[in-house]
């Protein structure tokens, strides 16, 4: 059997969304960027939303817009995408960073108010995988020290934890619409936020710092502007927006569908030695963006799951051991015990709505074969020692 690690559902319904797009004069944003800001608010029950073209963009200008800059240091966690730092690098500032809960890869609320220093400005968590981090207790920290907080919600449209949602306990929540996210336009974000005073800011923020699109020319004629800030060019078109409209009406079924996988992954690895499955809190609506698993000797795991047809991959090595992150910011091996656990040992396992539950039990079966093959050896390792 092979099972990809992952695949994309768009379809029909897309290219028909394309199609009218193809049919209207504006390709650039326009009404369909536009329309998608308004639904896409409401889905994620914030008052506002700013469509980009990635959330690398919709973090570094979230964060330029709330005044984060030259000189000021963010708080964020090493097991991530190396955007969600090079966004902080991006704005002129410095990526801080503070090791993750043992057992769900999220940045430790506790461990954060030891990492302040005067110049700390704004914290920035990620909602590893799916599950959001501890909003109340970051919230706290950042109350204590005057921070802005700005999330990583590229993992987590849908996610929410004790009655919030990202975005409703901090000034910004980002979002990523890339290949392989639970809503995707291929490359694609926004930033959500509550304070109508980010909206003009960040659309200026997103497109050059110029008072007028092109959308604005088509509707109202030649009027001549202005370059009112410094801006970026990180503005999404309505080609994009509208391939993510179209997916709004089967939102809800494919995170069922998730949730379903995650529950057979959840039975079939139960008892299955050496594999942890990272935890997920009470009160959590978990988006399910993937199924990791963490093993001891996870290459060797992972190069047996493809030959046997499944395909894995790595989300992530912390990036604090990155190259260039670890000798620009002066990090290194043991400065993150918990974060550094994970990463030698996490692996994504095949994830998408459309999978099939055989296949779920087909990669079951491969990582309990694999286990029973060790011979009764704690081969895989035990779990977390902390
Ligand atoms: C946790 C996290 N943050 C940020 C990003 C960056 O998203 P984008 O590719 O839309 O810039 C990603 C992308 O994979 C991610 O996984």
């Amino acid at each position: 059997m092979h099972v990809p690690f992952y695949r994309h559902d768009l379809g029909q319904f897309e290219l028909d969304a394309i199609a009218k797009v193809f049919a209207q004069p504006i390709l650039t944003t326009g009404d369909v960027v536009a329309e998608f800001e308004s639904r896409f608010a409401g889905l994620i029950e914030l008052r506002h939303a700013v469509a980009v073209n990635s959330c690398t963009g919709a973090l570094q200008i979230a964060l330029t817009a709330l005044g984060v800059g030259p000189g000021d240091e963010v708080i964020t966690t090493p097991m991530t995408f190396i955007a969600t730092a090079t966004a902080i690098i991006q704005a002129g500032a410095r990526p801080v960073f503070v090791d993750v809960e043992i057992d769900t890869g999220n940045i430790d609320a506790a461990k954060v108010v030891a990492a302040l220093t005067p110049r700390t400005k704004a914290i920035v968590p990620v909602h590893l995988y799916g599950q959001m981090c501890d909003m109340r207790a970051l919230r706290a920290v950042a109350d204590s020290a005057d921070l802005k907080i700005v999330e990583d919600c590229a993992h987590c449209v849908e996610g929410a934890r004790d009655g919030i949602r990202p975005g409703q306990l901090s000034d910004a929540a980002c979002y990523s619409f890339f290949a392989t996210k639970n809503l995707t336009c291929g490359e694609g974000g926004a930033i959500g936020f509550n304070d109508e005073r980010l909206v003009a800011d960040l659309k200026l923020l997103r497109l050059h710092g110029m008072d007028k699109t092109a959308s604005d020319r088509h509707r109202e004629g030649y009027q001549h502007w202005d370059m009112v800030r410094f801006g970026w060019k990180y503005n999404m078109s309505n080609i994009e927006a509208a391939i993510l409209l179209a997916q709004f009406g089967r939102f809800d079924a494919k995170l069922a569908a998730r949730q379903r996988l995650a529950d057979r992954y959840d039975t079939g690895l139960s008892g299955v030695p050496g594999i942890v499955v990272p935890a997920v809190r009470p009160n959590s609506t978990h988006a399910r963006h993937l199924f990791p698993v963490w093993v001891d000797d996870r290459d060797q795991v992972m190069a047996a799951l493809r030959a046997d047809g499944i395909e894995t991959v790595v989300n992530y090595r912390p990036i604090h051991l990155t190259s260039y992150l670890g000798q620009t910011l002066g990090y290194r091996a043991g400065d993150f015990p918990n974060a550094e656990w994970i990463g030698a040992r996490t692996m994504s396992l095949p994830f998408y709505p459309a999978m099939d539950l055989a296949a779920v039990d087909y990669v079951c079966g491969q990582l309990a074969m694999s286990a029973d093959a060790k011979d009764g050896r704690a081969k895989w390792g035990g779990g977390p020692s902390s």
